[in-house]
């Protein structure tokens, strides 16, 4: 199937919203938005990047559209609320999925896919994936999470701390503190709460940990270590005790996870 088609409903879709902030003259939301465009297609493109590496039998039209509508609700979500935490909003997944029904789209995939369309968007952004689905459900969720999470990595390369613009760091505190409830999760490959985080330092540190906590496939940590994110990360975090410490838990854990991996 072709894909511009669904490229273009989405660029559709998401310039209205991005039009109406212009309009607006609300530069927080013109740049919260486009952000998320962005993080939209890259996501589209990591996740048909992983199914390929892993040479996945899966249905590549469904992954791709998967990939690139997990966060369609985003632009609802940040235009009516300002922000994409959903516990101050909505669920921000069942809002992507309001939408591809609203706006007509998930008629056009076959009736068949349609539910491990839904299905792998609903739990794109839960804490952890149902431990009883079947196979072709199982992939879907997990190369949407992996993609969406490589896609976290390059973010907070490229987002700067004193941007208060950033969505992802608004309302946080510059303190150079990891709370003993974050690292322990983290350094017990715990994924966490993305809800109570009160520092700039704990939310990168955060996203950082779901190298060790939530990657399903191998092909995404190989893309972690291919585009150096660790260390790009890391230039872009506070150096402290907890955080040198995570640097090297994380790169310990990719090391192991990838040559046990290639001895198979
Ligand atoms: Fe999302």
């Amino acid at each position: 199937m072709d894909f511009n088609k669904f490229e273009k409903i989405f660029d559709d879709y998401v310039n209205r919203y991005i039009e109406k902030a212009k309009e607006e003259n609300n530069e927080a939301k013109i740049l919260n938005l486009t952000n998320k465009k962005i993080h939209s297609y890259k996501v589209r493109d990591n996740i048909l990047k992983i199914a390929s590496l892993e040479n996945l039998k899966v249905n590549m039209f469904i992954v791709e559209f998967i990939g690139l509508f997990h966060d369609i609700g985003r632009f609802y979500q940040y235009d009516k609320y300002e922000t994409f935490n959903d516990s101050k909003s909505e669920d921000h997944a069942k809002l992507s999925i309001k939408v591809l029904e609203d706006e007509g789209i998930i008629k056009l995939i076959d009736y068949e896919d349609r539910p491990y369309v839904v299905d792998a968007i609903l739990m794109h952004n839960k804490k952890d994936l149902p431990k009883d689905l079947d196979r072709k459900m199982y992939l879907y969720s997990a190369l949407i999470r992996d993609a969406d999470k490589l896609d976290g990595f390059r973010t907070i390369t490229v987002y700067e701390r004193e941007n208060k613009n950033l969505a992802y760091f608004k309302n946080k505190s510059d303190e150079p503190t990891i709370s003993d409830e974050i690292y322990n999760n983290i350094i017990s490959h715990k994924s966490v709460c993305k809800d109570n985080l009160e520092t700039i330092l704990e939310c990168q540190i955060t996203t950082v940990g779901y190298i060790t906590s939530d990657i399903n496939f191998n092909a995404t940590l190989k893309l972690v270590k291919e585009n150096n994110y660790v260390d790009k990360m890391f230039e872009m975090i506070q150096e402290t005790e907890r955080s040198k410490n995570i640097y090297n838990f994380v790169n310990t854990y990719i090391e192991n996870r990838l040559s046990s991996a290639n001895k198979k």
